[in-house]
């Protein structure tokens, strides 16, 4: 009788945690498949240009919001599609021009940010 009670707990148990993770992974796909398309797309230029911003730029700026840190949240700046400071046109050549020359608190990146890795982080950046 013991044993029985002991194996009908068990089953219980296992179908309980069964039911749990089915419900778990569910949600999990559900918020894959709700996430925007970029955030499972990132081109190997992008992921590696995520690396670059999160050593070099993430300290200095949002890339999930447009708040302000020291400078502006890059979240949606393309999708703007000018520059805070002066309302110039965001394109790639100027985004990356940008990055090289720094403005104002924004560091020049062109002597520590080989070319390649300059086009990397602008194609993350255009992502957000
Ligand atoms: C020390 C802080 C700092 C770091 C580090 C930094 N930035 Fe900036 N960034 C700024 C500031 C401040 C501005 C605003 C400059 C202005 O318009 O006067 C800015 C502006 C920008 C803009 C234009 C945004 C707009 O809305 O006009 C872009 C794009 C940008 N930064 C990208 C980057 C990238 C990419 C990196 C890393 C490679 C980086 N920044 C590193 C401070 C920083």
């Amino acid at each position: 009788m013991r044993t029985r009670f002991g194996v009908g707990i068990s089953i219980v148990a296992v179908t309980l945690a069964a039911t749990f993770f089915a419900v778990q992974l569910r949600t999990s796909l559900a918020q894959d498949a709700a996430a925007p398309a970029h955030a499972t797309t990132l081109s190997e230029s992008a992921t590696r240009g995520k690396a670059v911003f999160q050593e070099k730029c993430a300290l200095c700026h949002n890339a999930e919001t447009a708040d302000k840190k020291i400078g502006p949240g890059l979240k949606g700046f393309y999708e703007r599609g000018t520059f805070t400071g002066d309302g110039s046109k965001v394109t790639d050549e100027s985004v990356k021009k940008f990055i090289e020359a720094g403005k104002g608190m924004m560091p020049p990146f062109k002597d520590t940010l080989e070319p390649a890795k300059v086009d990397d982080v602008v194609a993350y950046v255009k992502t957000l």
